[in-house]
């Protein structure tokens, strides 16, 4: 039969048959390619000139392959031996690359593979929302949803099908670089921030839709050490009350494809990990979609983790514990072979793999449509609409940790302010996985306060954008702009920008041994502070970090996280208080490094002795947040007090804007299971809503507690409700004294 009437390039048959016929017509190699993913060409070319081969050994982001010459990927790419790119960053690109995809025997279009993990911003020309550490501190869900949707929309603009996105890590240690990529210490947060983007990225699978990636399964948030991939060694227990959740959530909400973490778990490599690929995530959970590797972590099973003689052999394995692509590389296609005329991998196994992979690459309309519109492209990248929502959700993402009263600056109150920091004026204000873009697409802090405030002088002090080389003059220059200026505004932080890989201190493998603000940063906040005038500090950065001598010291403290490409605008209509700040914290803020692990969701004995000398208790906890106005979280009521195990409770607060401006108060709603076979956490964050308010408005919440909050793990780990007191807690933060207490019986 000719290709042209095949069955499978019949968008009117069902998806399943379309793969069988497909599957049915391909040849050995090229259903091994299917499973292979490449680097683009452009990124190949930029590489080769840039890396040498030993870098290649410890290089997440950057990649060539020796031996090969970029235009090589373009042969190949037309004998079918490449499923999927990563790393093509322009449109025109990712066409050229379809054109040839399309032109190997069976017209087999690629799926473009990218890490839009906040917007498709690791390519130029697109919106940059906050990171998901913001977005979570955001608690709007749908707000999630939104992002993931408009990050769609882009990138199919751009060619691009598939996002290495959500994140669905529970970030447990504030030394690993990655906490700002993730939704922060909660299971059920990070679930539920999860799920929306899962749903907002793959919609129904429209042309405007594109695969979400739930990552890293599982584990690396809670390096043994904090570094990136170092071993997780926890119980099983732990994963699955705690690491395991927000993937669950993913599957339900029908991820279409996992990758699998850098990391060991408890011995062995997760990419050869039979019991986590396939045990777990096919047998427990139903997982349909493919799981695909992170970078080079295959081979890294052989030349790392040591548990395979040769890649070779790490291919073998990951394959039979359920690998379905390889991120990425040429070796994979002669080894896989030879695997399986050797008879190490059955067929049956690829045939597995490659049907997932193309009926992802079905349901994603590839065959109807492999190409972009290039002229119609820049009508949806940054569109108005989609810089509105980055404004919007950086607005809410910020959170106000401290004021004393110095916040909102009035407008004509303040003749001249001295702006100095490493973030100031930086792009650095787009964070972690974005590459940088047009200046004029981006607002810094600087630019959104001359903005803000036209008739205000902004006296600017420099600092450099690199922390770890801080110059002591242009400290001693601020110090002295101090003098005369009648308020100081410090943006002190990290920095993330992925070009100077080496040089950031914070984002992907940038781990650090301390959680204090790096270089002569905290030198400038003490000195700055010591000249008597008011000073707002604010930070830029993607962990949390142990700022307790700069909190003291400074008037304000804000905490913007990585705010997008609006970030600027953001930062100043909140100091302006043209927008009253209601971001809380979706990750606890330790004093230092010393308190790791500092979580609100603790066993009862974490602290059972206290720390000595300083306190046992964080900087700011989780859930907390200040704002302009003022609320009272008032009469808990426990609607019913007495439940059969499996059924839900219910729970209504008041809560009642008690200040002078309309706000929004986040109630939180947070459980602990009194009595139990196995240890609780001394409580879990259960519920919480989002309520806006006039000034004096008050509105009742209702809550209703599902039976998933209430059941633990038995002995075996079979979730199980036992019966007695749950104590039920209301408020706005997750601090016991801002908390108010009720309880209700299960039967
Ligand atoms: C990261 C992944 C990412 C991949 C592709 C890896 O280094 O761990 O999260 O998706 O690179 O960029």
């Amino acid at each position: 039969m000719a290709a042209s009437a095949a069955l499978y390039l019949n968008p009117a048959a069902p998806v399943e048959q379309r793969v069988d016929d497909l599957l049915s017509r391909m040849t050995l190699e090229e259903k091994i390619g299917q499973m292979n993913q490449c680097v683009g060409v452009e990124h190949f070319r930029n590489n080769m000139g840039a890396l040498t081969e030993e870098d290649l050994k410890t290089n997440t982001a950057n990649a060539f392959y020796p031996g090969m010459m970029p235009d090589d990927l373009l042969t190949w790419t037309e004998e079918g031996k490449i499923g999927s790119f990563l790393h093509v960053l322009t449109l025109e690109e990712a066409n050229r690359l379809q054109q040839h995809a399309m032109k190997s025997r069976l017209g087999i279009p690629l799926i473009f593979g990218i890490d839009a993990i906040h917007g498709n911003a690791n390519a130029p020309d697109n919106t940059v929302y906050p990171t998901n550490i913001g977005l979570a501190c955001t608690f709007d869900t749908v707000l999630a949803r939104r992002i993931a949707a408009e990050t769609a929309r882009e990138m199919r603009a751009m060619n691009m099908h598939w996002t290495f996105n959500p994140n669905v890590e529970v970030a447990r240690d504030p030394r690993w670089g990655r906490c700002g990529e993730t939704f922060g210490e909660d299971p059920w947060l990070v679930a539920l921030m999860g799920r929306m983007q899962v749903q907002g990225y793959q919609g129904d699978f429209g042309p405007e839709n594109v695969l979400a990636c739930i990552k890293h399964f599982v584990g690396g948030s809670q390096p043994v050490n904090g570094t990136n991939g170092a071993p997780c060694d926890v119980s099983e227990r732990t994963l699955r009350e705690l690491f395991f959740p927000p993937f669950r959530e993913g599957v339900k909400a029908g991820a279409g494809s996992l990758m699998t973490s850098h990391n060991e778990v408890n011995g062995y490599p997760a990419h050869t990990n039979s019991w986590l690929m396939t045990d777990v995530m096919r047998g427990e959970w139903d997982f349909a979609g493919f799981i695909v590797s992170d970078w080079d972590d295959i081979e890294h099973v052989h030349d790392l983790h040591h548990t395979a003689e040769s890649d070779k052999e790490a291919f073998r394995q990951a394959i039979m514990a359920g690998m379905d692509m390889h991120m990425h590389g040429p070796e994979w296609n002669e080894a896989v072979l030879e695997l399986v005329q050797e008879g190490a991998v059955p067929e049956s196994r690829i045939d597995e793999s490659v049907r997932r992979i193309l009926e992802a690459k079905f349901r994603l309309g590839l065959f109807e449509n492999p190409y972009a519109d290039e002229a119609r492209s820049m009508e949806i990248r940054l569109c108005d609409a989609h810089r509105a929502t980055a404004l919007d959700a950086a607005r809410r993402s910020i959170v106000l940790l401290k004021n004393d009263g110095v916040l909102p600056l009035q407008r004509g109150k303040h003749r001249r302010i001295l702006v100095t920091g490493i973030n100031a004026d930086d792009e650095n204000i787009l964070g972690d996985w974005s590459a940088s873009q047009r200046p004029e697409n981006v607002v810094t802090l600087l630019e959104g306060l001359r903005e803000a405030d036209p008739d205000c002088e902004f006296v600017f002090v420099d600092q450099g954008w690199d922390p770890r080389n801080m110059d002591p003059a242009a400290v001693d220059r601020a110090v002295a702009a101090a003098a005369d200026a009648d308020l100081i505004i410090c943006a002190a932080g990290e920095y993330m920008m992925r070009h100077r890989w080496t040089e950031r201190t914070c984002g992907e493998d940038t781990d650090r041994s301390d959680i204090a603000l790096v270089g002569l940063q905290s030198e400038l906040i003490r000195r700055l502070a010591a000249t008597g005038r008011p000073l707002v500090t604010v930070l830029i950065n993607g962990r949390p970090l142990g700022v307790e001598q700069e909190a003291e010291l400074s008037n304000a403290l804000i905490e913007a996280w990585e705010p997008g490409m609006t970030g600027g605008t953001a930062l100043a209509e909140i100091i302006y208080g043209d927008v009253n700040p209601s971001g809380r914290l979706a990750i606890t803020v330790p004093r230092s490094v010393g308190q790791v692990q500092m979580v609100y969701n603790h066993k009862p004995s974490a602290y059972f002795h206290p720390v000595a000398v300083t306190p046992s208790t964080p900087l700011y906890p989780f859930g907390y947040g200040l704002g302009y106005t003022t609320f009272s979280i008032s009469n808990l009521r426990v609607l019913t007090p007495e439940v059969a195990a499996g059924e839900p409770a219910r729970v209504e607060v008041d809560v009642t804007n008690t200040g002078e401006r309309a706000g929004r108060e986040t109630v939180q709603l947070y459980l602990r299971d009194e009595y139990s076979s196995a240890t609780r956490p001394v409580k879990e964050l259960c519920g919480f809503s989002l309520v806006d308010l006039e000034p004096g408005e008050c509105k009742t919440v209702s809550f209703t507690v599902s039976p998933e909050a209430m059941s633990i793990l038995d002995a075996r780990h079979n979730p199980v409700i036992e019966p007695g007191r749950f104590i039920i807690m209301a408020g706005n933060s997750s601090a016991d004294e801002s908390l108010l207490k009720s309880s209700f019986n299960v039967k």
